[in-house]
């Protein structure tokens, strides 16, 4: 393991460097006044807002909000850790770094990571060893057997078997003498309310989740028989090595290919990854049973331009792929696309029944755009010879195309539509400039949460100079244009108003437990607001100093609104009313997609809870109006 870089070596590394030449590789850079500007390499955008001072040897983006410095920028670009960024810097300006700062695997991994990770890998090696060459484990490979899965492939995989054995793998840890504190947080194991441990799996065809460098980070259980109260997969709680929102099954093995290719299928479950691979796609990946995370994106965004979204061709697989579209149109920059396969078939099941050379054909020639895929969708179930559904159709359908900016593509569109519909192409045209002009003038100002997915707690930036103006685009088009707010973001932005102006304030929301923000932005700024209290510090240029860049300028939105010197409790009252009753909305369009999806996924108890909970916030809800 490598050891801990030095503060003064970090700080060499630095001295040597012109951060200019390490972001010139990366981003265009153009002089202007003091700074160069660019192309922001984090966003998408058409106008520079990408700054680097040469003289201050750091970069800062006026759109996005992200700064720092040189190694800040290859840790953001690359994803990758501190020490690793020392290490590329020092390597580009040829800086002789001692070998043993040089990471072996895992740069500076603590003794509780490398426990765990020995822990599952000799798991691992358990239930593949129990799987391959025991009687044990015979019923479950003629299980994978019979499922079409060779040797070979469990092999590749390393898929394993833990027989219905009372605490199996308890006694083969306790035989190796593993301290119990070790198994009682490795997630391997449940404990009982007087402390004692036994095995969270049994009787299950065992899947390794691996990360991204191919160790073993968590499971994933199958059960060979179906039993009506068990659920068909059983995972890995998280633990300090397995977060599940961070790690795609297969993406170790799929990412060289995802790299050459580009692209990258995203299937829903395990099976189908494997399928594809046996076939030959060997650039697919799935989530852990969860729909795709903003982190998984991230990760996704750094190997390929195109994403293609295999899901099962049943109805709540077309469903779920729905769900995904509108998730991932807003959150990346990775070119969307959709193939559903015929007959309802899940991708294993479709291997299986034609092959691996009808699967390939099909995937290449089935791939449709979000829009197609949305618009063949929303025909299904309508009658259009009928009035009202032709009329829900052209409704639907104009929503859907509505937050194109193609002409070209606009107008492939409307004339499926008008196809489909009977409603003249020029009726349909007027139809939707009023939608776009709607949706133009109700943007929420909040952006997507994701920008404010922090992992670590924001650095203090330093401020550098401004965009130089760009001819014939007035000043304002890099900055935040400040939109029409939604009744609850007011809502939102006049209460952190008054708090930061009266501390009683404070003090009534903290011992109000259910309060929250309803948008992430906001919330970010009064948890920073009053972490920046408990620190002793109270005005508010220092605060600007304290958050992240991107949040400055809504905060200073905020400072400068229009309202009363005296907050007035009546006021207060009111705003949080609305945020409080945005939140059930919130709550309770969560609770129904939850509540769709373990109908799906046939989890009887978690559906009644579901339910119940959609009852209470919908009478919740009419109390309130
Ligand atoms: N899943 C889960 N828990 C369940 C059911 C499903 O976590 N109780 C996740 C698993 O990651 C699974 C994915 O959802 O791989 C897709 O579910 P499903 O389509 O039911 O799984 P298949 O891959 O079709 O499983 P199989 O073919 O083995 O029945
Ligand atoms: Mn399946």
């Amino acid at each position: 393991m490598a050891g801990k870089i030095p503060n003064d070596v970090i700080d060499d590394v630095r001295s040597q460097t012109n951060i200019v030449d390490v972001v010139g590789q990366y981003v265009q850079l153009k002089k202007s006044g003091n700074n160069l500007f660019g192309i922001c390499p984090f966003h998408d955008e058409k106008t520079p807002s990408f700054s680097v001072s040469e003289e201050k040897q750091i970069f800062h983006c006026f759109s996005c909000g992200r700064g720092g410095n040189v190694f800040k920028f290859l840790m953001e670009l690359e994803q990758i850790s501190f020490p690793e960024a020392v290490v590329k810097v020092a390597d580009f300006v040829g800086f002789s770094l001692a070998e043993t700062y040089r990471p072996t695997q895992n740069v500076q991994e603590s003794s509780e990571v490398t426990q765990f990770k020995q822990l599952y890998r000799q798991a691992n090696e358990l239930f593949t060893h129990i799987l391959m060459s025991t009687e044990a484990g015979q019923p479950a490979l003629d299980y994978l057997h019979e499922r079409g899965l060779t040797d070979q492939l469990i092999e590749t995989f390393s898929i394993g078997y833990l027989p219905d054995q009372a605490d199996l793998m308890l006694s083969f840890f306790q035989n190796k003498e593993v301290p119990y504190q070790t198994l009682r947080q490795s997630g391997l194991f449940i404990e009982t309310q007087t402390g004692k441990l036994h095995d969270r799996f049994s009787g299950r065809v065992m899947f390794p989740i691996r990360n991204a460098q191919g160790e073993v980070i968590a499971f994933s259980g199958r059960v060979l028989v179906k039993q009506p109260d068990q659920p068909k997969y059983l995972n890995s709680p998280e633990t300090v090595i397995f977060n599940k929102r961070k790690v795609l099954f297969n993406y170790d093995l799929a990412k060289t290919m995802i790299h050459q290719e580009r692209k990258v299928y995203l299937f829903e479950g395990f099976m189908d990854v494997i399928a594809a691979y046996s076939a030959g796609v060997i650039n697919g990946v799935a989530s852990m049973g969860t729909s795709l995370t903003t982190e998984q994106l991230a990760l996704l965004g750094q190997q390929a331009r195109e994403l293609i979204v295999c899901y099962d061709g049943d109805r709540p697989g077309i469903e779920a792929m729905k769900r995904a579209i509108s998730m991932l149109q807003q959150n990346t920059k990775l070119e969307l696309s959709v193939v559903v396969l015929p007959s309802g078939a899940d991708p294993d099941e479709y291997v299986r029944q034609y092959g691996a050379e009808q699967f390939k054909t099909t995937l290449q020639n089935g791939v449709e755009t979000p829009i197609a895929f949305e618009l063949r969708y929303l025909k299904q179930g309508l009658n259009l010879n009928n009035e009202k559904d032709q009329l829900d159709y052209v409704q639907q359908a104009l929503a859907v195309v509505a937050p194109i900016e193609s002409p070209l593509e606009i107008e492939i569109y409307l004339k499926q539509i008008e196809a489909d519909s009977g409603i003249s192409f020029a009726t349909l045209k007027r139809q939707l400039q009023t939608l776009r002009v709607k949706r133009a003038t109700q943007q929420p100002l909040a952006p997507a949460p994701s920008q404010y997915d922090y992992d670590l707690p924001p650095e203090p930036g330093t401020p550098i100079d401004g965009p130089p103006p760009i001819p014939g685009h007035p000043q304002a088009t890099v900055t935040r244009q400040p939109q029409r707010l939604t009744r609850v973001e007011h809502a939102e932005q006049e209460v952190l108003h008054m708090l930061m102006e009266n501390d009683d304030i404070r003090l009534q929301l903290e011992n109000n437990a259910d309060f929250s923000f309803v948008h992430t932005p906001y919330q970010l700024i009064y948890e920073l607001w009053r972490a920046f209290l408990a620190e002793g510090k109270s005005t508010l240029a220092d605060f600007m100093g304290y958050i992240p860049d991107d949040l400055q300028a809504l905060v200073v939105q905020i400072d400068a609104l229009d309202l009363p010197e005296e907050a007035s409790q009546e006021a207060l009252n009111d705003c949080l009313f609305v945020i409080a009753q945005n939140n059930i909305e919130e709550q309770l369009r969560e609770a129904k997609i939850a509540l769709k999806e373990a109908t799906k996924l046939g989890n009887a108890s978690e559906e009644t809870r579901l339910t119940l909970e959609v009852i209470r916030l919908v009478s919740q809800k009419k109390l309130g109006n």
